[in-house]
Formats: structure tokens, C-alpha cells, sequence
């Protein structure tokens, strides 16, 4: 697949469909692009994977994506492949590569009580990269922290067109409310591309309204930052859901129904 080029090409990448909630981003802020979802099928969840593994993989399968729609510009719409594996993938492509990391800065900003929750991936809240992140834009901010298990897994479920465990849900916001401090937060950080498309099942469960952040504009903004003279004032299209798993007949279902125009397996050469 070369597809012809008279626009950009973004390929927004995720170990699954979490890329979709970066991708509805990028379509609200009407970005002239063309975009391509890569979902590492094969891979996912990747927030229960070894690091040594992501590493190998991570890099091999954006490559892989890169080659095959001649893409202009990656984001990496995972924040446990961008705390990881950022400086890899900047190092080994020849395009400008945009992480997806946890939005702390935003949430610290937003808090009244000076307590956030940070809710994402048991691979992600353990991460220097996020300790990093919470050193440099905290400002102090209490950062409780919950690594969420099988969140990723429900969104996917939801997408599918079931209905996900409410227990999972349930799990997920005890996990940042019950812990020592959790009555103080007003603000709670959406670390995982998946989060935000299972938003409403968490605010139904949280104890008390509060403010969710995650990292979709602010990608936009920064995507249409670093392609601002390549863009097209047409509205962005959906052309290909790509994945690299050999059965993935459910997930091309829902990447057609929400508006690309065509699927695609995509082989990797991944060697772990
Ligand atoms: N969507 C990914 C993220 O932003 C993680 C989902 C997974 O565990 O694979 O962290």
C-alpha cells in the first residue's frame, strides 16, 4: 500500500484502538490530514508487557507503519509506549514523532485542593518518565497514583459493542478515591488513550464530580503546530485502520464503523 500524496499523512499509533480518542481529537480541531490508525494487535494490552519487549517492539511495529502509508508525522497515542520508548522511536525514524504522555501540567494547574489523581496503565504509573513529569510540573501537586487493571481491556469491550464489567470500572475509581488523600482529589489525570472513551462509565462511579484532564488537544495543537504549512484547509479524512494481529475481524468492524474507509493487516517483523 503507497498511497498517493497530496496532504499529510498522520498515523496515530496505539497497542490497540486507544489511538481513537487522539484521532476524535484531531477531527474536532479539523486538522487538513489524512489519517491512518495502527493498532499493535498482536501486542496488546501492552500495560501488562515487559519493558524489555516493549522496547523491541514498539520501534519495529511504528517503522513497519511508517513505511507502509508513507506517513508524514507518528504520534504515539500510548502513554506506556511514549514514557518508554519516545527516545527510541525519535532516534531510529526520519519524521517528527509526538508523544502522548500523562497531562500533569494541565491537572496542576486545574486543581483547587492541590491533590490529582493520575489513573493509567500499572506500567505507566511506575515509569521514571512519569516520575520526571510529576517533578517538573507537579509544583508541589499530591499525585495519587492507580494502575489500572483491565481498564484498557473494557474500553476495547465497549467499543466492541459490549458491555464492559462494572466491576472494572468500580476498581478503577476506588483504586485513586480510597487511597489516603483520595477525599482531597478534584482533579484526575486520564494517562491512557483508552481512558477517555470509557470516561462516562468512570464519572458514574466516581464518589463526587470532578474535573478530568487528558492529553487529546493538546496533541492537536501540537500536531497542527508541526504541520502547519503542509495542511490543507479541507476537513481531516479517515483512510486506513492498519493491525498487526492475525484475527482481527472485531477490531476492523469498529474501525470502519467509526469512519475509516478501509482495513488493513500489517505484518512486523519483530523479532522478541
Ligand atoms: N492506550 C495505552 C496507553 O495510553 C495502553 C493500553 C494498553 O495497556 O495496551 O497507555
Amino acid at each position: 500500500m503507497k498511497p498517493l500524496k497530496n496532504r499529510p499523512h498522520l498515523l496515530v499509533f496505539d497497542s490497540g484502538l486507544g489511538g481513537l480518542s487522539v484521532v476524535n481529537a484531531i477531527v474536532n480541531a479539523g486538522l487538513g490530514v489524512d489519517i491512518y490508525h495502527l493498532a499493535d494487535t498482536a501486542f496488546f494490552p501492552y500495560g501488562e508487557k515487559r519493558d524489555e519487549a516493549l522496547m523491541v517492539r514498539v520501534p519495529a511495529v511504528i517503522q513497519a507503519g511508517i513505511e507502509a502509508i508513507s506517513a508524514d508525522l507518528v504520534i504515539i497515542a500510548c502513554n506506556t509506549a511514549s514514557t518508554l520508548a519516545l527516545d527510541a522511536v525519535r532516534a531510529q525514524v526520519s519524521i517528527p514523532v509526538v508523544g502522548v504522555v500523562p497531562a500533569i501540567k494541565p491537572a496542576a494547574a486545574l486543581t483547587q485542593t492541590g491533590t490529582i489523581g493520575l489513573l493509567a496503565t500499572p506500567k505507566t504509573v511506575t515509569r521514571s518518565y512519569t516520575d520526571q513529569l510529576i517533578a517538573q510540573f507537579g509544583h508541589g501537586t499530591r499525585v495519587l497514583r492507580h494502575g489500572a487493571v483491565g481498564l484498557a481491556d473494557a474500553a476495547e469491550a465497549k467499543l466492541a459493542g459490549q458491555t464492559p464489567d462494572p466491576e472494572i470500572f468500580k476498581a478503577a475509581m476506588s483504586g485513586i478515591f480510597d487511597q489516603e488523600g483520595g477525599a482531597s482529589v478534584d482533579v484526575i489525570v486520564l494517562a491512557c488513550t483508552h481512558y477517555p472513551l470509557v470516561q462516562t462509565e468512570l464519572e458514574a462511579l466516581a464518589p463526587r464530580p470532578v474535573t478530568w484532564v487528558d492529553s487529546g488537544e493538546a496533541i492537536a495543537r501540537r500536531t497542527a503546530h508541526l504541520l502547519q504549512n503542509q495542511m490543507d484547509q479541507t476537513a481531516p479524512v479517515l483512510r486506513t485502520g492498519l493491525t498487526t494481529g492475525g484475527a482481527d475481524e472485531a477490531t476492523h468492524r469498529v474501525l470502519r464503523k467509526v469512519g475509516f474507509q478501509t482495513t488493513q493487516a500489517l505484518s512486523v517483523d519483530a523479532q522478541l
